[in-house]
């Protein structure tokens, strides 16, 4: 089984996925590390690396085939999979995590940004090489939990959404 775990960068997915790979007994693939060692980027964009996507997703192939996997990393979520768990987490707390992580503050807003319009939710459900897709709000969740949440929904066999929408919950900001 292939479970790929995506998420807004600081949403859990390093945390969750090496407890949830432990526990399953699956290998686990860092994509970061993977895009790395295969050069799989198009060029530079503000000083981040911007990664060729259709390259990652050919070069990507081979490596799904070989069975049992967990695959991390933001751009998880364009891969095949047959549960593609999406980390959600309420921005402001994104927010506080990543400036913990002493992220620049340009870089801090862009996240919480994606995350309050759930840029990886949409671009996961228009995925059709996912089979099913799992969203899971890990505000209050240790990583811990998220992975035993995980686990408990991928026995269930079945998608499984949250009622999460950050934009009514933050509208009186924007107005
Ligand atoms: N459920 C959680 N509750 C509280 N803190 C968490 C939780 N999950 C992760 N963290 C903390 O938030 C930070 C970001 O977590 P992590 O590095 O796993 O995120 P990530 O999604 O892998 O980010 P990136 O895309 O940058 O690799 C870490 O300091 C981690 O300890
Ligand atoms: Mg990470």
């Amino acid at each position: 089984m292939i479970i790929t775990i995506s998420g807004t960068p600081g949403s859990g997915k390093t945390a969750v996925a090496r407890i949830l790979a432990k526990k399953m007994g699956y290998e686990l693939i860092k994509l970061n590390d993977f895009i790395d060692e295969h050069k799989l980027w198009s060029g530079k964009e503000n000083g981040s690396k911007l990664v060729d996507v259709k390259k990652l997703k050919k070069a990507a192939r081979k490596i799904l085939q070989k069975g049992d996997l967990i695959v991390e990393g933001h751009l998880s979520h364009f891969l095949m999979a047959d549960f593609c768990i999406v980390l959600r987490c309420d921005p402001s707390v994104l927010g506080r995590r990543l400036k913990k992580k002493r992220w620049p503050v340009r870089k801090v807003k862009e996240n919480v940004e994606a995350e309050l319009i759930d840029v990886i939710l949409t671009e996961a459900l228009e995925n059709k090489n996912i089979k099913k897709l799992i969203e899971l709000d890990t505000t209050n969740l240790s990583p811990e939990k998220s992975a035993e949440k995980i686990i408990r929904l991928i026995k269930k066999g079945r998608p499984h959404r949250e009622n999460v929408i950050w934009l009514k919950k933050y509208e009186k900001h924007l107005k």
